[in-house]
Formats: structure tokens, C-alpha cells, sequence
């Protein structure tokens, strides 16, 4: 499967894979590493699939140098990774712990010494347990413990990258996390949900602050998941379910930051919740203060239609019955397009990372010791497609990483969704890159000839 118009994207787009510390690190007893939320969730029975959990994850934590010789040999020069803040900081409080910045600065270095460059993230979900007992993303405290990470953490890592990603889709962390108790640190509780969205975009805004104040020459963003979300039917009742999932699902975290405010949108469905009341003086023109770049983690589209009761919303399958992958997601590339133009037409015309996008299926090395994931390459084709028709279109896409570099740990699913461009053989942590890393390595080679 080719992309026929690879020439659509620039000189220079970066061709990059993404990881997260929780989801591949391991070594959870090691180097001085504090607990987390996802170590407390994934050790309570029955929360994560097959009681999985990121004690040993991919063992990357051991294994990274022979990982990043092989993101070499598939041709991968961006790489996307996290920073486990309870490595960096055990109960997110205080002094950086020396083990912790030995590991990154290592691992950063051995990125630079192979001419990989790094897009770092500074929160993907695995927050200090010691916070959490505090009330977490709950409390308006956290956010400042953040900046206080961060500002640490540039402190000392600061020069090995330029570009930099405060918090990892705020949605999750805060709707799953604290609403709908799927993720850590499981909560049912729509106040709470609401007072960690606001409490992660103001964190997101008091790190880009005091990174700013440290070195103003790094490029410094967050990343959203902005799902495509349509209506079942041309009613106007599911036209304005679309607008209140849009507005609890995206424009709850893109407006503050790329408009200054919350939309009314968003204010008539939480103020019931108390989100007014959480918003200080300042707070906002924190959160919109100029970023340099619109991190986008995009997956799917959804389909949305009213329900009876009138207000509550009722995702349903598309009607088309498109394919999905082994998640049940949809796959259907134009939304992909979609989301980027709305973006560019919407929020920004910064350029836009594609900082995560891709598909779990139900691999498996054959006998011969090869996996075909054909259907990753299909997806990973069409979407690329629609974004080749987005640049051309005009909007401002400079890079795109692919989800996931390797299989891993997949928050409430456990081990049992793989996402990676390479396989990993979970019992012996034998790495097998998939059809679809030598699909991508060959795209990349292309797309360097053809510019
Ligand atoms: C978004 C998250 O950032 C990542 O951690 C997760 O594995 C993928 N989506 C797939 O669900």
C-alpha cells in the first residue's frame, strides 16, 4: 500500500514513533522510582484487564539502548517519549531524585549520539501517588506541584531538547480518571472530572510559565486527543448532542488554551459542577498564554445521537459500519482530515504534531517469526492520505508519530491491545518489528528521495 502523494508533505516532516513511560519502562521497584496512580490502579483487583500491570512492561528501562539501535535500523528520527514524574520526583515534591535524571540524561544522550530527535512529555498520566492522596488532579495544589516538577526538570534536562510537551491529553486524565473511574485513579465523580480539567489546564499553564522563565528559546505545547465526532442524523437534537460531547471532549481543553476562555458551551454544561467557581483571577491568561506548536492525538471518529431523556448522550456505531480495529474503534481516515481542518480553521495555525495516531489488532509472529499486520498498514496509509490532503489544503502539519513504537501496556486493557510497529514477545521480550515498521521505514526513504 503507497501513499500517492508524499510530496505533499514538506522538506524536513518529521516522520517520528511515540511512547510513554508507564506503558513500556518497567523497572517500577528501581532507581529510586516513587508509586504512581497507574501502580496503585493496575495492583487493585479486577480494574485492569487480566490484572496486568507496568512492573516490567516492555523492560525498557533496561532494554533502551538496544530500542533505540533499532529505532535507528527502521529508519525513525523523531521520537516522542515520556518522563515518569515519580522517577524524577518520587512523591512529587522536592529535590529531583539523581537516579531519575541519570536515566533521562542517558537516555536523551544515547537519542542525540544516534541523530534521534526527542519530543519530550513531562505528564503522560502516571502521577505521584503521594499527590493523589492530597486529592490528585482534584486538587488545585497538583498543578502547581506540576510546575514545580517541571521547572526542575528543565532545569536539569533542559538543554537535551528542544521541544517539549507539558501534559498528555487532558481528557483522559481527567474524565476518564475522575469521571468515569476506567483510568487511574478511578473515580465516579463528575466534580471532581471538572475540577481536574480545570486544574490540568491551569497546570499545563503555570509549567509553560516557569518553563518560559528558564529558556524561552524551547518550544513548548501540550497535546490534545481531539476526536471527529458527527451526528447519527440530521435531527437537531443530535445536533446538539455533538455539541456537548464536542464541548466535554475537546473544546473544554482547546479553548482555554488557544481562545483564552471556556466557551459558554462548556460553561452551561459545568457550571452545575462548579467549574466557574474553580477559575482564580489569572488563571486563564495562564492557560492562553502563547504556545509554539498544537500537539494532536487523533484515533477515530464517533457517531453521536441523542437519547430519549433528552441531554444524555448515546455513542453509537457509525451506520456506515466501517472497519475497526481490535479496540472496536473506527476507522475511517477522513476524520483525520477533518480534525486538522477544523483545527486550522478553529484554534491554530501554529504548526500541527500529529503527536499520536494509530491502531491496535490482534497480532501474532507467524511460524516463520514475521507479523503481518497488513491491516495497521492500511490504516496507517489512510490516514496518512487524509493528512497529505489536509497539508494540501493548507494546513500547517510539520510532523506525525506514529502509536506506538513498540507494543505495550495499554492503561485498562492491560497487555492485551498492541499498538507498536514492533512486536514484542511479552514472555521473553524478543522484539520483532512488524510489516508495519518496515512499510514506515520504506515511506520514510521514499519521502526523503522525493524531497
Ligand atoms: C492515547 C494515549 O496517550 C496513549 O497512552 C494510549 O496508549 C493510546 N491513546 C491508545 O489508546
Amino acid at each position: 500500500m503507497t501513499i500517492h502523494d508524499l510530496t505533499a508533505f514538506p522538506a524536513g516532516f518529521r516522520w517520528g514513533a511515540a511512547t510513554a513511560a508507564y506503558q513500556i519502562e518497567g523497572g517500577a521497584g528501581e532507581g529510586g522510582r516513587g508509586a504512581s496512580i497507574w501502580d496503585t490502579f493496575s495492583h487493585t483487583p479486577g480494574l485492569v484487564l487480566n490484572g496486568d500491570n507496568g512492573d516490567i512492561a516492555v523492560d525498557h528501562y533496561h532494554r533502551w539502548p538496544a530500542d533505540l539501535d533499532l529505532m535507528v535500523e527502521l529508519g525513525i528520527k523523531h521520537y516522542r517519549l515520556s518522563l515518569s514524574w515519580p522517577r524524577l520526583q518520587p512523591t512529587g515534591a522536592g529535590e529531583l531524585n539523581p537516579e531519575g535524571v541519570a536515566f533521562y540524561r542517558d537516555l536523551l544522550d544515547g537519542m542525540r549520539a544516534r541523530g534521534i530527535e526527542p519530543l519530550v512529555t513531562l505528564y503522560h498520566w502516571d502521577l505521584p501517588q503521594a499527590l493523589e492522596d492530597e486529592g490528585g488532579w482534584a486538587n488545585r495544589d497538583t498543578a502547581y506541584r506540576f510546575a514545580e516538577y517541571a521547572s526542575r526538570v528543565i532545569a536539569e534536562l533542559g538543554l537535551l531538547a528542544t521541544d517539549w510537551i507539558t501534559i498528555n491529553e487532558p481528557w483522559c486524565i481527567s474524565f476518564l480518571g475522575y469521571g468515569y473511574g476506567v483510568h487511574a485513579p478511578g473515580k465516579r465523580n463528575t466534580r471532581l472530572a471538572v475540577a481536574a480539567a480545570h486544574h490540568v489546564n491551569l497546570a499545563h499553564g503555570l509549567a509553560l510559565a516557569a518553563i518560559r522563565l528558564i529558556n524561552p528559546a524551547l518550544r513548548v505545547s501540550n497535546s490534545n486527543l481531539v476526536t471527529d465526532i458527527v451526528p447519527a442524523t440530521d435531527s437537531d437534537d443530535d445536533a446538539a448532542a455533538v455539541l456537548r460531547l464536542d464541548a466535554m471532549n475537546n473544546r473544554i481543553f482547546l479553548d482555554p488554551v488557544y481562545h483564552g476562555s471556556y466557551s459558554a458551551a462548556v460553561h452551561e454544561l459545568f457550571d452545575e459542577y462548579g467549574l466557574a467557581e474553580l477559575i482564580h483571577d489569572g488563571d486563564l491568561e495562564l492557560i492562553g498564554a502563547p504556545v509554539d506548536f498544537m500537539g494532536l492525538n487523533h484515533y477515530q471518529r464517533v457517531v453521536v445521537s441523542a437519547s430519549e431523556d433528552g441531554g444524555y448522550l448515546k455513542l453509537t456505531e457509525t451506520p456506515a459500519e466501517p472497519a475497526t480495529t481490535s479496540f472496536g474503534w473506527s476507522v475511517e481516515p477522513d476524520s483525520l482530515r477533518s480534525v486538522l481542518r477544523r483545527i486550522s480553521s478553529e484554534f491554530t495555525t501554529l504548526p500541527i504534531y500529529v503527536t499520536e495516531n494509530g491502531a491496535s489488532y490482534d497480532d501474532y509472529a507467524d511460524p516463520n517469526g514475521s507479523v503481518n499486520d497488513w491491516p495497521r498498514v492500511e490504516y496507517f496509509s489512510g490516514y496518512l492520505a487524509a493528512a497529505a490532503e489536509a497539508i494540501r489544503e493548507g494546513v500547517n502539519l510539520q510532523g506525525y508519530y506514529a502509536w506506538s513504537f513498540l507494543d505495550n501496556f495499554e492503561w485498562a486493557e492491560g497487555y492485551s491491545k498492541r499498538f507498536g510497529l514492533v512486536y514484542v514477545d511479552y514472555p521473553t521480550q524478543k522484539r520483532i518489528p512488524k510489516q508495519s515498521a518496515l512499510w514506515y521505514r520504506q515511506l520514510i526513504a521514499d519521502h526523503e528521495d522525493a524531497t
